[in-house]
């Protein structure tokens, strides 16, 4: 069973031709409200991709909460886990998509509301995961109290170090693999100097590279997985579908290039539609890659 603890955001996309300068004022092409996330996101990419997925979040009681709810719910991702909180609306992200690239904002809302006391009141769905998948937009410390359970009861750990912020360098014993995008992992050299932490750092990263795939150390130096040629049409999700299938593909006793090779598949297919979790394929669609 994989676990996801992250989170929500109901993400409010504005598609543009190019990027307002400072002051400017230009028109848009279209707006859309679609689910995202990266927690979610995470998670329906690996829901389904055929993994067992359990998914611990918060979600406001409002409209984005609700509307949030019913996805899940069709989604077949069960709500046992994600709890409304009543003092904090929804998080939301205002994303522009211009020439298929996006700059994103998150306002974090009720994902804020996982505190330890809250990701501890889920000990039991965590302590009994196989493995475990982690991003940066709850607070620092439920991703704490999440690797505290999950180191004492065996169960692996992906962290998606995204948005990058500076965590205990601790975290790195851990977890299992790290999924930087490669701004994130300029980041992490930057946070992290000292040369135990950098040596156990680069050992556990695979460095997503959009277009050119995915890289990480082995035994001869590092190996680049490439990503298949498609024609993009948004690359928003596809960090998070990269790291949920490869939370399947490990989950399932792939060998790590075997996993990296199924899952930049799914990020590829990913980036061929619109939306973050719009584009996240089934299995048979990247099987049949
Ligand atoms: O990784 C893409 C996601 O980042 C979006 O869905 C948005 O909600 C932000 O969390």
């Amino acid at each position: 069973m994989i676990t996801v603890v992250g989170s929500l955001n109901m993400d409010l996309v504005t598609t543009t031709t190019r990027d307002p300068e400072m002051g400017e004022t230009i028109m848009g092409v279209a707006f859309d409200t679609v689910p995202g996330g990266k927690g979610a996101n995470q998670a329906v990419a690996a829901h389904r991709l055929g993994g067992d997925v359990q998914f611990i979040g918060r979600l406001g009681d409002d409209v984005f909460g609700r509307e949030y709810r019913e996805i899940l719910k069709r989604e077949g991702i069960s709500l046992q886990n994600v709890k409304p909180v009543t003092h904090q609306k929804t998080g939301i992200a205002t994303i522009t998509v211009a020439d298929s690239n996006n700059k994103i904002i998150v306002v974090s809302g009720a994902n804020n509301s996982l505190t330890t006391s809250e990701v501890n009141k889920h000990r039991d769905v965590i302590a009994t995961s196989d493995w475990l998948v982690l991003q940066l937009e709850v607070p620092l410390e439920a991703n704490e109290a999440a690797l505290k359970i999950a180191k004492e009861n065996g169960v692996r750990v992906i962290l998606n170090p995204a948005p990058f912020q500076a965590f205990p360098k601790e975290w790195f014993d851990m977890m299992t693999w790290c999924t930087p995008n490669e701004t994130e992992m300029v980041a992490m050299q930057e946070a992290y100097s000292d040369p135990a932490t950098r040596k156990l750092m680069q050992k556990k990263c695979i460095v997503t590279r959009g277009a050119e795939g995915v890289s990480f150390l082995s035994g001869g130096g590092e190996d680049l997985v490439a990503a298949p040629a498609v024609k993009v049409v948004d690359t928003t999700g596809a960090g998070d579908t990269f790291t949920g299938a490869l939370a399947v593909a490990l989950d399932e006793g792939m060998t790590i290039r075997e996993a990296c090779s199924f899952a930049v598949k799914a990020a590829s297919l990913s980036v061929t539609k619109f939306g973050a979790q719009g584009g996240m394929p089934t299995r048979c669609e990247v099987e049949g890659m």
